[in-house]
């Protein structure tokens, strides 16, 4: 795949890398790399050869610096700025791929670029990495989902406490509320995130999609009807492999 600007694209050995490449602005997430991010990851998606995808950003500063304010600023309002985005479900792209996401985060990770992440299903965060949610001191509220996923996965208390204080976090911080799964030093980002993948990897992929979906869906119904599901899923994986 390629003809694309600002993000890169690249697969190997199973491994689907996705690169947020705007160094030059922070990674910051624009209109252009919604578009090629819901493009890449309905590739990803439909790719049986991809098991696992790390989505990192470029540069030596960045995961991703939030939503590019100068879109913003040459907006109408914040308001339409953000409209313009929801006119591809770019979140509902994310949670439907079923391969694992690693999130591997360095730099700034702010905004929308927290979000993304929460929309992954592994971060890791080199140790160098500042979370922070800068939305109301411009006007608005998260838009990417951020106001759903980040009290479901840190608490509501400490959801509401980044988001109305402003506080950037450190990634100790973030550790410590459960934002990230780990903080490793920043040389060793990519390694830690590819030797994950690799684990993933060497299981059944079947197995590892149905796990992901047990668990991401299953959160959003009852202990009941969660357990129908994993039950569900689990005999669905017996047959297909009994099948094979
Ligand atoms: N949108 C568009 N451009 C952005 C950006 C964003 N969200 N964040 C950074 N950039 C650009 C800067 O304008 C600058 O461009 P320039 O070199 O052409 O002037 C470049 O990225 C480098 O950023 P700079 O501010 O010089 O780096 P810094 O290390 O001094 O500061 C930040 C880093 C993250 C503190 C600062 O860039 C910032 O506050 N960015 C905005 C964060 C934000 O509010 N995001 C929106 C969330 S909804």
């Amino acid at each position: 795949m390629d003809g694309f600007e600002v993000v890169i694209y690249e697969k190997q050995d199973g491994i689907a890398y996705v690169t947020l490449n705007r160094p030059q602005a922070l990674n910051a997430y624009s209109i252009r790399m919604r578009d090629e991010l819901y493009e890449i990851l309905g590739a990803i998606k439909d790719d049986s050869e991809v098991e696992v995808v790390i989505l990192k950003g470029a540069g030596e500063k960045a995961f991703c610096a939030g939503a590019d304010l100068t879109e913003f600023l040459t907006a109408p309002s914040p308001i339409i700025a953000r409209q313009a985005r929801f006119e591809r479900d770019i979140w509902g792209r994310f949670l439907s791929v079923e391969q694992p996401i690693i999130a591997a985060m360095h730099g700034y990770v702010l905004g929308s670029g927290i979000e993304m992440s929460l929309c992954c299903d592994i971060r890791l965060a080199s140790d160098d990495a500042r979370f922070g949610l800068p939305e109301p001191g411009l006007g608005i509220i998260p838009a990417a989902g951020g106001s759903q996923t980040l009290p479901r996965t840190i608490g509501q208390a400490a959801a509401l406490e980044m988001l109305l204080s402003g506080r950037w976090i450190t990634a100790e911080e973030a550790r410590q509320l459960k934002l990230v799964n780990r903080v490793v030093p920043r040389a060793e980002l990519l390694k830690e995130a590819e030797k994950l993948a690799r684990k993933i990897k060497s299981y059944n992929p079947q197995a590892v999609r149905f796990a992901k979906q047990a668990v991401t869906r299953g959160l959003d119904l009852t202990l009941e009807e969660g357990l129908a599901l994993e039950a569900r899923l689990g005999r669905q994986l017996t047959v297909t492999e009994k099948n094979e």
